[in-house]
């Protein structure tokens, strides 16, 4: 089967993303911009499964994990596999809403003052209705949230990257990423006052950015190196969602909505009446 343009699974929206750069930046980089943003293999969707090599017991915790979004941070929780597809294990029963799992892809992230500019990283953040978020570093904190342009767009937002076998996620050129307990500088009582707490929500993933341990930010959490895998969707998953996508998705192109994909009012009217 062949790849999904991408025309076709942005819903006709590449003209929204921003591919041309400044007139300071040479033909041949403007040239490869445009290969890249248009290459569909990074426009294919993965799932991020966690792995941890650390003999603590507590790193089993998050060894067979997969990246969820909740709370503008990204969580790790355990995965079960239903047909040969990864699922999130929601910590508490009955989550509302359900646990969402990061569902993303690749794609320049669209800023005039980034040169040359970064390749971003994308993420569904929920499915009805479909809308996309950046995926980001904190730049002071270090912790990966997900948010819009506005809210991601001083802080570290690329350049990511996939490991040489493409199996890998990367992040400026490295593998940081570690696994800390958020809940482990507090009291248990204290915990579960958090939004997290309440939720059995532990592990978040953060960005070991000056690769020493996160030195002066960690405080007296634990913290553990993890990798984060690539589970690519299947041909038929992308397009089912496509199909899927292509009925409910209108997309905005205004400003600071350029990179969220709302469904039809009517549409959602329709859907929150059934
Ligand atoms: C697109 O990405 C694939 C996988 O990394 C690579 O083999 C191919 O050369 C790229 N194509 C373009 C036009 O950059
Ligand atoms: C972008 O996100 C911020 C919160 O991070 C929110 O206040 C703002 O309304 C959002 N903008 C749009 C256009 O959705």
């Amino acid at each position: 089967m062949a790849l999904i343009p991408l025309s076709l699974f942005l819903g006709g929206s590449v003209t929204a993303i921003p591919v041309v750069t400044g007139i300071a930046e040479g033909v041949s980089h403007q040239k490869k911009q445009n290969e890249e943003a248009a290459n569909e293999s990074r426009m294919i969707k993965f799932n991020i499964l966690i792995s941890c090599d650390s003999k603590d017991e507590l790193a089993e915790e998050v060894d067979n994990g997969i990246a969820v979004l909740r709370h503008d941070k990204v969580w790790i929780v355990p995965r079960e596999d239903r047909d040969g597809k990864p699922f999130p294990v929601p910590p508490i029963p009955n989550m509302q809403p359900p646990l969402h799992a990061f569902a993303g892809f690749y794609i320049q992230y669209p800023d005039d003052d980034r040169v040359p500019p970064e390749r971003g990283l994308v993420s569904t953040i929920s499915d009805d209705p479909p809308m996309l978020n950046w995926i980001y570093v904190d730049k002071s904190t270090y912790e990966l949230r997900y948010g819009n342009r506005t809210a991601s767009i001083e802080h570290i937002v690329g350049e990511w990257d996939w490991t040489e076998d493409e199996m890998r996620v990367m992040l400026e050129g490295w593998e940081g990423f570690v696994a800390v307990d958020e809940s482990s500088a507090m009291s248990e009582e204290e915990w579960e006052q958090t939004p997290w707490g309440k939720e059995g929500l532990r592990w978040a993933i953060y960005y070991d950015r000056d690769d020493n341990g996160l030195k002066g930010r960690r405080g007296k959490r634990n913290v553990f190196e993890i990798v984060l895998h690539r589970r690519l969707q299947s041909k038929e998953d992308q397009l089912k969602q496509l199909e899927e996508a292509e009925r409910k998705m209108q997309v905005k192109s205004r400003g600071d909505l350029k990179t969220q994909f709302t469904a039809p009012a009517a549409e959602r009217e329709r859907a929150s009446r059934k």
